[in-house]
Formats: structure tokens, sequence, C-alpha cells
């Protein structure tokens, strides 16, 4: 089976962290986001994986690590971008030649992919969109089905709920599988929206779905990459990481001194340091070679890579990027710093972004 992943997205809404990574290589719990996606769809019986992007493309080859064993992983890159529709089928086409799973790259999430494929499958539909449950509809595609799960509506960013029937709602989870004719004739030279013009036109022509209560959350927020990194810590979604609710995970290759507080759920990755007197957690991680120093506090939070808190410090409810240093007594609560970025000493921020 062939997997052609969306990760052609800026990640606005996530700068400055996304403006020298691109978001599938930001880390959750200290593994880059697109290793946890290549984990479950090693799981799904997927061989091939066909990465489309546009945005930083050598920094998202070089980010994502060594694929799981039996995954090959192959990086297409559009000139310009070709809408969900168009990426789709440019990654796809010469590549795919029977029914393959489309995903966007930016959900972590652990339904079984496998069951939608068989779901696919044994139902001979054309597509079949993975649902799960929200509670606003608004910022995503509301699928109505027929309690078969034949899809009669696909309507994607409804501005009011009115007419789609009482919550929860279920929308499209970003997951797909698709035959090969269903993109075969979008145009090669213009943006086309999956989402916008292809679901819509499929109803009734073999669109199905299929709905799923699995763990779900698009990690496009400053707010919600957070989330997702608590939740693997906590074990709330299913992955590698093995979390667990109150779960303290310190890597073999960390240094926690004896005299340091680590309040689950709270990770700790290889090279990282944390000294005598320092609180680190609930909620937090420690990215690979991040240091926190004495006495520093530390909850909500992730440190990426080589990050470094100040003695005294701190942090609250924020992403401090690689490198990026905060000074001693510092304090930060809902910011973002960018790859480098300062906080000087003794400086108080709230919810700021600071590129580097
Ligand atoms: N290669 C490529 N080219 N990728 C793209 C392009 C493009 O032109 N446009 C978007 N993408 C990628 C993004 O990087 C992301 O991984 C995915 O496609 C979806 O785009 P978003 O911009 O994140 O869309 P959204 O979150 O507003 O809505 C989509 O996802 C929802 C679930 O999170 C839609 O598919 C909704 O229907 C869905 O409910
Ligand atoms: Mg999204």
């Amino acid at each position: 089976m062939i997997a052609v992943v969306l990760v052609g997205g800026e990640g606005t809404r996530l700068r400055p962290l996304t403006l020298d990574e691109p978001k599938p290589v930001l880390p959750i719990g200290g593994v880059p986001f697109a290793s946890l996606l290549l984990d479950r769809l090693a799981a799904a019986g997927v061989s091939r994986v066909i990465l489309s992007c546009g945005y930083l493309p050598e920094r998202l080859a070089a980010g994502i690590g060594e694929p799981p064993p039996g995954v090959e992983v192959e990086v297409v890159v559009e000139d310009e971008p070709l809408g969900t529709a168009g990426a789709i089928a440019f990654a796809a086409r010469g590549r795919v030649d029977g029914p393959y799973l489309a995903l966007n790259g930016d959900v972590l999430g652990d339904a079984d992919l496998g069951a939608l494929v068989a779901e696919h499958r044994d139902a001979g539909a054309r597509a079949t969109i993975l649902l799960t449950p929200v509670d606003d509809p608004t910022r995503y595609g509301v699928v109505v089905t027929d309690p078969d799960g034949t899809v009669e509506r696909f309507v994607e960013k409804p501005p009011t709920a009115d007419g789609l029937g009482p919550a929860p709602w279920w929308v499209n989870a970003g997951a797909y599988v698709l035959e090969p004719d269903v993109l075969a004739d979008v145009p090669a030279d213009r943006m086309t929206s999956i989402e916008r013009e292809i679901f819509p036109d499929l109803v009734g022509h073999g669109l199905r779905a299929l709905r799923s209560a699995g763990y779900w959350r698009d990690i496009g927020t400053l707010e919600s990459f957070l989330a997702a990194n608590a939740d693997a810590v906590r074990g709330r979604v299913h992955t590698r990481l093995g979390g667990a609710d109150g779960a303290v995970l310190v890597d073999p290759a960390a240094a926690v001194d004896a005299a340091a507080r680590l309040v689950g759920p709270v990770r700790v990755c290889a090279g990282a340091r944390v000294e005598a007197g320092a609180e680190v957690g609930p909620d937090a991680v420690v990215g690979p070679d991040a240091v926190v120093a004495a006495g520093a506090r530390v909850h909500g939070t992730v440190l990426l890579a080589g990050a470094a808190v100040g003695p005294d410090a701190e942090v609250a409810d924020s992403a401090v990027g690689c490198d990026a240093t905060v000074g001693a007594g510092a304090a930060l609560r809902g910011c973002a710093l960018g790859t480098g970025a300062e906080a000087a000493a003794g400086e108080r921020l709230a919810d700021a972004r600071r590129p580097g």
C-alpha cells in the first residue's frame, strides 16, 4: 500500500517555530511528528510513503529521521502550491496503480488506518473518508452520512452549524482511501481543493465515510502543539513513547540531578540536563541537549533541541525553539521563541512570539 502525505503548508499559525522548520518536523514528545506518522503508516501495512511538500523541503527530508523498517520514503516537491487535490494528484501520478491512502500531514491521531483501507475495499467505494467528532464544525469539513456510511453531504468550513444536525459533528479527519481514477482529471496547472471541489461532486458516486472515536488533534496552533505533546507523554494518544498518566519518561542518556524535581507527565530526552533544585512538569518536554538550570521551573512547556532555561527562570505554557535561551530569573507564559531567540535575564513575557 502507498500513502501520500500532504505537508506543503507553511505552518503560519505556529510561527516562529515554523520559520525554519516545517511543521511535520516539530517534535511531539521529543520525536519528529512525521516519524510518529510513519510509525502509524507502517502499522497499517504501508510500504511506500510519498511526502508532498513545497515549504522547506530539504529541512523536511533531513528532519524526519530514519523511516521504520520496510517503509520507503520519497519527497516530492511542487513548484507552486497545487491545493490539496492538485498536490495529491501530482504526487500520485505515475506512482500509484491501485487504491492508496492520502493524509493531511498535520494531524496527530491513532485511529487504525488499516481498518479504513479494509472498509473501503469491503464496500467497493471510490473514496472513503475517516471521520472524527468535534464540537465546533466551522473549522473543518463536515461530513453528513446515512447510517450505512454513504456520504450525503460534504461541507468544508460551514459558516455556522445551522442545518447540520445536532452535536457532535462528524468531520473529515484528514485521512482518505482513494481509487486512482478519483483525481485522474485534476488539472496539473492550477490549485484544486479536494474538500471544496472533489468530495462535494463525488457525493452519490461511491463516496463513503468511516467514523472513528480514537484520539485526534490538528497540531496547527501553539495551544494544540503543546496539548499534543502533553497528550503523547500522558499516553492519551498511542505512540512509540509509551506514555501514561503521570509518566516520568527520562532517557538513559539524560542527566537529571538527584536534587531536581520531575512532576509527571514529563519527558526528558537524550543529552538533556536538569540541574539541582529545578522543577520540570507537569506536561513538559525537555528536548535533546536542552538544559534546565538550577532553581528554574518549567511546566506546560516544550523545550526544543538545545534550548536553555537559565537559573530561577519560570517558563509556563510555552514553546522554546532550538538553541533559544531564557535568561536567569526571566518569566514566560504562553510564549513561543523561535530558533536561537533570546529572552533576557529577568524579562517578563506573556503571549509573545519572538523570532530568532
Ligand atoms: N503539498 C501541498 N500543497 N500540501 C498542502 C497544500 C498544497 O497546496 N495545501 C494544503 N496542504 C497541506 C497542509 O500542509 C496540511 O497538512 C493539509 O494539506 C491540510 O491543509 P490545512 O491548511 O491544514 O487545512 P485545514 O486544517 O484548514 O483543513 C483540512 O483539515 C481538516 C482536519 O484537520 C481539511 O481537510 C478539512 O476538511 C479537515 O476537517
Ligand atoms: Mg490543518
